[in-house]
């Protein structure tokens, strides 16, 4: 699948029209992604407005705009909704890569800014959405395209496999 091998983060973005009908689509992808005891503990806040995308990115303490964007989604958890705590970090984590992927997809830069598990960027974004309580703001993503290719090291490590048990004779047999 090719989206997963070409999706990058994005900290340059050229801000693009995000239509209604592409948000709708990421958050699909994100609800349909594997989550503890099938909880779905989610909530999405699609921000579009100026000044609270600026307020997000002032949030996030950088000096570029990464919410210089159309269009940018908040993914949170519902801590009322957990039925199984402990688990809703990985679930949020399901839920954005399905997000990244599609994105990717569908020609479109994302990335992850932080907001869990930093509380003064928790308490700020919950203060910026005022977002109840039992809410907790967990990484906002933008959506834009990519000014320019993001150059990564390479991420493939021969060396992080392990095969039946941490030191493999088999393997170590075939070197
Ligand atoms: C939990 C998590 C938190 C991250 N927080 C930030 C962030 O606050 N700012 C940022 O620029 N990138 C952030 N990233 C993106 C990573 O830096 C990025 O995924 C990593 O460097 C690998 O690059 P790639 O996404 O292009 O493959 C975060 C990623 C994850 C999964």
């Amino acid at each position: 699948m090719k989206a997963i091998f070409e999706r990058r983060s994005v900290r340059d973005f050229v801000k693009v029209p995000v239509s209604d009908k592409l948000i709708h689509y990421l958050i699909k992808t994100a609800m349909n992604a594997p989550n503890a005891g099938h909880q779905r503990p989610w909530e999405f806040v699609v921000v579009r407005d100026e000044k609270v995308l600026k307020s997000l990115s002032e949030m996030a303490g950088y000096e570029n705009d990464y919410n210089n964007v159309d269009a940018s989604i908040v993914v949170c958890i519902n801590k009322s909704r957990l039925q199984w705590d402990g688990y809703w970090q990985m679930d949020t984590g399901t839920a954005v890569e399905n997000m990244m992927i599609a994105a990717t997809n569908e020609g479109y830069g994302t990335l992850w800014l932080e907001v869990f598990p930093v509380e003064e960027k928790i308490t700020i974004t919950q203060e910026i959405l005022s977002l109840p309580d039992d809410v907790i703001p967990m990484m906002v993503m933008p959506i834009g395209k990519s000014r320019s290719d993001v150059e990564r090291e390479p991420v493939f490590i021969d060396s992080q496999i392990h095969y039946n048990q941490w030191e493999s004779k088999l393997q170590d047999d075939k070197k």
